[in-house]
C-alpha cells in the first residue's frame, strides 16, 4: 500500500470523541516498511496523542529508527500541517531533507522538507560546549 492508501485507512479508526477531527499519518522507514498512526484522544485532553506520535511509537516498536517520508491526511479545507510538538518528534528520525507531505481528504497535497516545518531545530549539538 501506498503512504497516501495507508493514511487515508489508519485515519478512519481516529479515536475523536472531543474534537471530531480524524487525522492519519503514516512513516515509510530506510527500512522501507511503512508505519500508520491515528489520533487517539482522551477526556483529560492534554493526554490525547497526535496521528504522527502514534506512527513514530509504531516505527520504534517495529524496530526502525530512522524516516524517508512522511504523509499525514485530515479532512481539512486545506493541507494540515503536523503540530510544533509533532515537528520535533519527526525530527528526532528523520533528516532535514525528508519529505513531508500534508494530504486532504479531497485530494489536496502540499509536500515540503523536514527542514521547512522545523527551521533551527533543537539537537543534540545544543547541548556541547565547544
Ligand atoms: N492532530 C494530529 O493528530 N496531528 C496533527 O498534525 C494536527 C492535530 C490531532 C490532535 C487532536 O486529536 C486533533 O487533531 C485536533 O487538534
Amino acid at each position: 500500500m501506498s503512504l497516501l492508501e495507508t493514511a487515508r485507512a489508519v485515519r478512519e479508526n481516529a479515536y475523536v470523541p472531543y474534537s471530531r477531527f480524524k487525522v492519519g499519518a503514516a512513516i515509510r522507514a530506510t527500512s522501507g516498511a511503512v508505519y500508520a498512526g491515528c489520533n487517539v484522544e482522551n477526556v483529560a485532553y492534554p493526554q490525547g496523542t497526535c496521528a504522527e506520535a502514534g506512527a513514530i511509537a509504531a516505527m520504534v516498536a517495529g524496530g526502525d529508527t530512522e524516516i524517508a517520508e512522511v504523509l499525514v491526511i485530515a479532512d481539512s479545507p486545506e493541507p494540515v500541517p503536523p503540530c510544533g510538538g509533532c515537528r520535533q518528534k519527526l525530527r528526532e528520525f528523520a533528516k532535514g531533507s525528508v519529505a513531508i507531505t500534508m494530504a486532504t481528504t479531497d485530494g489536496q497535497s502540499l509536500t515540503l522538507t523536514m527542514d521547512q516545518l522545523l527551521p533551527g531545530a533543537f539537537d543534540a549539538s545544543h547541548m556541547e560546549r565547544a
